[in-house]
């Protein structure tokens, strides 16, 4: 059995009413099969839908249509018992929090990622110079 077999898995948003409404197609019937001890890359342009399927592998959303199942489970009937037993990190957007100024986001990943003082602050100056827009 493979350890994520997805069948016409999709993923239809839709979003506002009447002539507002605005329906987005983000994950387009998809089936596939990683095996265990299998390592796979998922590549895709931006909005291709790579984080959609992965939220749905989670159960962190619901398929419009079709079904996945991870380790023999329904991420959505089986959330909680799914969630003991995977890892996922999302980078990007979702890394940082919107409340929070960019820096103090940085800190508390520093201290998740168990990245070094020194380390850390030779990477935020080397950020910091790469996007510097001053004279
Ligand atoms: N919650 C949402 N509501 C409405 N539309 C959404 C939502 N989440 C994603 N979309 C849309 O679905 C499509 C797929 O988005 P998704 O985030 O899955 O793409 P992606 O492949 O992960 O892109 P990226 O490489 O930029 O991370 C995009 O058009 C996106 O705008
Ligand atoms: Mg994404």
């Amino acid at each position: 059995m493979p350890i994520i077999a997805a069948d016409r898995l999709e993923k239809t948003f839709v979003r506002g009413r009447g002539a507002r409404r605005r329906v987005t197609h983000a994950v387009r019937p998809l089936s596939f099969a990683v095996e265990a001890g299998e390592f796979v890359g998922f590549l895709g342009a931006n909005g291709a839908g790579k984080s959609t399927t992965i939220k749905m592998m989670t159960g962190i959303l619901h398929p419009s249509g079709g079904a996945v199942a991870v380790d023999g489970l329904s991420p959505q009937r089986d959330r909680v018992a799914l969630a003991l037993r995977l890892g996922i990190g999302f980078g990007q957007r979702t890394q940082l929090w919107w409340d929070l100024p960019l820096t103090e986001s940085y800190r508390l990943l520093r201290v998740m990622y168990r990245v070094a003082p020194h380390d850390y602050a030779q990477r935020l100056g080397r950020l910091a110079e790469s996007t510097s827009t001053g004279p």
